[in-house]
């Protein structure tokens, strides 16, 4: 089956929608009369009812998409209608495949029938079958993350000055993408970057605007805010990229590893989110060792270094267990070691940062256990959201041992407390940031950054189209492997959810202020908890 039949089965589903949905409410306002009627006594009420009923069910008909889902139920004497969303029973949803459609022997070309914008709008939105719901709250920083364009829109010298360190420019145009490399990235950033956006667009096929963007796939961001703060500066260049801190306009994307990081063979996210979800069924918080972990490469920042300090010795115990990533060997053994849904065995698990930002923050954060997150500099597209006695326990940058030795003390003296630190994070990896929102992220982030374009994005002359094809079909090993495995098999049945408003200045300001407070709360914990040992 091909795209275009694809296309037309789902618009003769679709046509059918609205005709069997207001027949549906007939027959459910039918089956319900006797029990109204004794409800209410007199039929008159009924008669004078049903116009009402009629039109309540319509108007709601009309605003959702999905217009099977509504019964009504219930009248009762202070004349309350109640329309209640009903789950879709017996009806599974029609998934449409789009196979990947490699050929052999040739040069592997792209499809050529990709769908019109607006006709997959049309049907897409008709077809979905869940009323859409809203997105997280991570999701408000989109608008952050794009206001230093807000007022002035992005101009295509803007977008030019973001070559400078960019790796790749992307161009999307009616559904195709065409890409620019500038240079090579750090192991397969870029490719599962792109790989990533493919997918999107496989998901939400001819949802996405025309639109061109510089992506930097090195860790640290480069926009300085400083530098474009004066009245007569010629504006930010927008440059996306991985992480971000507070003094920089690089706009955050998720990174390559929710599609599979090949080099150190971690899998894509859907199926290692799965694995690690497993991995903690397996053991309770309370059967944990009652110690903090870490495991990681220390030769990638001085702060890692000077963690490796608090490890278990003749001298100490400040309750680390800290032991050196070595990613060659590992690599030679098969990776036996670093399986990351076993390495949830500990009560506390900590975060620190390396170069940047790290990959290995979602990984942590989704073991049950409470995260020591030793205080970050650089952000990803969630973290932000996340809240200090919530979801994580803050650790002092300085003086990391003594804060860690507390913080373990602390969660053994207070173990329900400890297990729900841990259980809110997890249940945070695991329900918000599910792939399913990973890819409603990058809907909107794009969606939102193309409405700011203020010139008409142009594919690059005699650039090639890249798709799912070109890259799948030529790709081996591990490579070929993660691609498969992330490989979206067909358009979402379901819209994306809805994108919340910015915050309100205020809101963002108190936000912050009460994460603050919580730090500066452990902290005043924490020295109290030194000076009575030392009076002791
Ligand atoms: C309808 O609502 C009334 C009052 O709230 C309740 O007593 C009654 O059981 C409900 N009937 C049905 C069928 O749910
Ligand atoms: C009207 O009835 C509904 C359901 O029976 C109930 O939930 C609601 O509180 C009632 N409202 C008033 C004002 O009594
Ligand atoms: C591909 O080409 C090789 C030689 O070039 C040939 O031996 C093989 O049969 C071809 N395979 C297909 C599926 O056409
Ligand atoms: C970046 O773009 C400018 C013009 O917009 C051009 O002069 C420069 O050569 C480009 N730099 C790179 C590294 O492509
Ligand atoms: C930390 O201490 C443990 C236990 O003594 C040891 O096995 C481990 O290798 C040490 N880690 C480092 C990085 O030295
Ligand atoms: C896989 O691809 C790489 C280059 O992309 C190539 O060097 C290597 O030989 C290939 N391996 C196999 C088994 O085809």
């Amino acid at each position: 089956m091909n795209l275009l039949s694809n296309q037309l089965t789902m618009q003769r589903f679709c046509s059918s929608g609205l005709v069997r949905h207001f027949s549906e409410v007939l027959i459910t306002l039918w089956r319900w009369r006797p029990r109204v009627k004794k409800n209410l006594g007199t039929t008159t009420t009924l008669l004078l009812f049903l116009p009402l009923l009629i039109a309540t069910a319509f108007i709601s008909s009309l605003w959702n998409s999905d217009t099977s889902n509504f019964s009504v139920h219930n009248i009762s004497r202070n004349k309350t209608v109640i329309i209640v969303s009903r789950k879709p029973q017996n009806r599974p949803p029609k998934r449409i495949t789009t196979p990947l459609n490699c050929v052999k022997n040739q040069t592997q070309t792209c499809p050529t029938n990709y769908p019109k914008t607006s006709q997959t709008q049309k049907s897409i939105s008709d077809y979905s079958i869940t009323p859409t719901s809203t997105c997280p709250d991570y999701f408000r920083w989109i608008h952050e993350d794009l206001s230093p364009w807000k007022v002035t829109g992005i101009t295509r010298d803007m977008l030019e000055r973001a070559n400078q360190t960019a790796h790749f420019r992307l161009v999307l145009v009616n559904n195709k993408v065409y890409i620019h490399k500038y240079k090579q990235s750090i192991q397969t950033r870029d490719v599962f970057t792109i790989w990533g956006i493919l997918q999107l667009l496989r998901k939400y096929p001819g949802r996405l605007p025309d639109l061109e963007l510089m992506f930097d796939c090195d860790d640290r961001p480069v926009v300085l805010s400083r530098d474009y703060s004066g009245p007569n500066n010629k504006g930010p260049p927008p440059l996306f990229r991985y992480s971000g801190d507070r003094w920089t306009m690089d706009i955050v994307f998720p990174d390559w590893s929710f599609w599979g990081w090949a080099e150190i063979n971690i899998n894509p996210w859907e199926s290692l989110l799965r694995e690690l979800k497993e991995g903690n069924n397996r053991r309770n918080w309370i059967d944990r060792e009652p110690y903090a972990y870490w495991k990681g490469n220390p030769f990638v920042a001085e702060t890692r270094r000077d963690l490796l300090t608090c490890n278990l010795s003749d001298k100490h115990d400040w309750n680390a267990r800290l032991y050196v990533q070595d990613w060659i060997l590992e690599s030679k053994r098969g990776f036996q070691q670093s399986n990351l849904a076993s390495q949830c065995a500990h009560r506390y698990k900590i975060y620190i940062e390396g170069y940047a930002w790290s990959v290995s923050e979602k990984y942590i954060l989704a073991c049950d256990s409470m995260t020591l997150l030793v205080k970050p500099y650089f952000h990803d597209f969630f973290i932000r959201y996340l809240q200090p006695l919530r979801h994580y326990w803050p650790i002092r940058d300085k003086d990391k041992c003594k804060s860690i030795k507390f913080a373990v003390d602390w969660g053994n003296t207070h173990k329900q407390k400890a297990q729900e630190i841990g259980r809110a994070a997890s249940n945070f990896i695991q329900e918000e940031l599910k792939m399913e929102y990973v890819y409603d992220y990058m809907f909107h982030l794009l969606n939102e950054y193309a409405k700011l374009l203020k010139f008409k994005p142009v594919a690059p002359d005699g650039a090639v189209e890249v798709c799912s094809e070109t890259m799948a079909c030529n790709a081996n090993g591990s490579h070929k492997k993660f691609m498969m495995e992330s490989l979206v098999k067909g358009p979402s049945i379901t819209n994306p959810c809805t994108l919340p408003p910015p915050y309100e200045p205020k809101v963002l300001g108190a936000f912050y202020r009460r994460k603050l407070n919580a730090i500066l709360q452990v902290q005043k914990w924490e020295d109290r908890y030194w000076e009575s040992l030392k009076k002791q």
